[in-house]
């Protein structure tokens, strides 16, 4: 999958960007929802889930991190759209802020993930990184007045974001 579909050698412009950071956020719901099922299952005993989890957690992180390198470079696309330029910069304080936060739960979770640490603990940190993610994810998108994309149905094929993510910024 790649999350920053046909971007190179194309002029990025504001609509554009946001069109691109709600699409991510989309594809960075399906993962984590994903994610929270490998722990329910292995929770309930499934051992080839809970042999997974560590590989799904990886993926959040790396899916994620290209998110983040993208939105910080579009971001400055957006904000130019603010007339004031002390709001620019607030906004844009704010957002790096988040990042900073985001980047370091992911760093926790992943590293919990790695040591295998215990299942109940490292599925119950997921569940609170993803409500984080998720949270942050709709205060961008009302704060950057981006129109959430239509959810895909829980019953939706995942066949289109199975891929791994290659943690590729060009
Ligand atoms: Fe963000
Ligand atoms: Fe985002």
């Amino acid at each position: 999958m790649d999350l920053i579909p046909a971007l190179s050698g194309r002029h990025l412009d504001a609509d554009a960007a946001k069109q691109l950071l709600v699409l991510q956020h989309e594809k960075i719901r399906v993962l984590l929802d994903k994610a929270r099922g490998v722990a329910e299952r292995a929770l309930g005993g499934k051992k080839r889930a809970a042999a997974r989890l560590p590989d799904a957690i990886s993926r959040i992180r790396r899916t994620v991190e290209v998110h983040l390198q993208f939105e910080e470079r579009a971001l400055a696309v957006i904000l130019e759209e603010d007339a004031v330029p002390s709001s620019r910069a607030q906004h844009a304080a704010w957002f790096l802020r988040d990042h900073e936060r985001q980047r370091e739960a992911l760093t926790r979770l992943h590293g919990q993930a790695m040591a295998k640490s215990e299942l109940p603990g490292l599925a119950a940190a997921l569940a609170v990184l993803s409500a984080g993610l998720s949270n942050d994810m709709d205060e961008e998108e009302r704060t950057l007045s981006i129109a959430p994309a239509v959810r895909a149905t829980p019953t939706a094929p995942m066949a289109a974001v199975a891929d791994p993510v290659e943690t590729k910024t060009a």
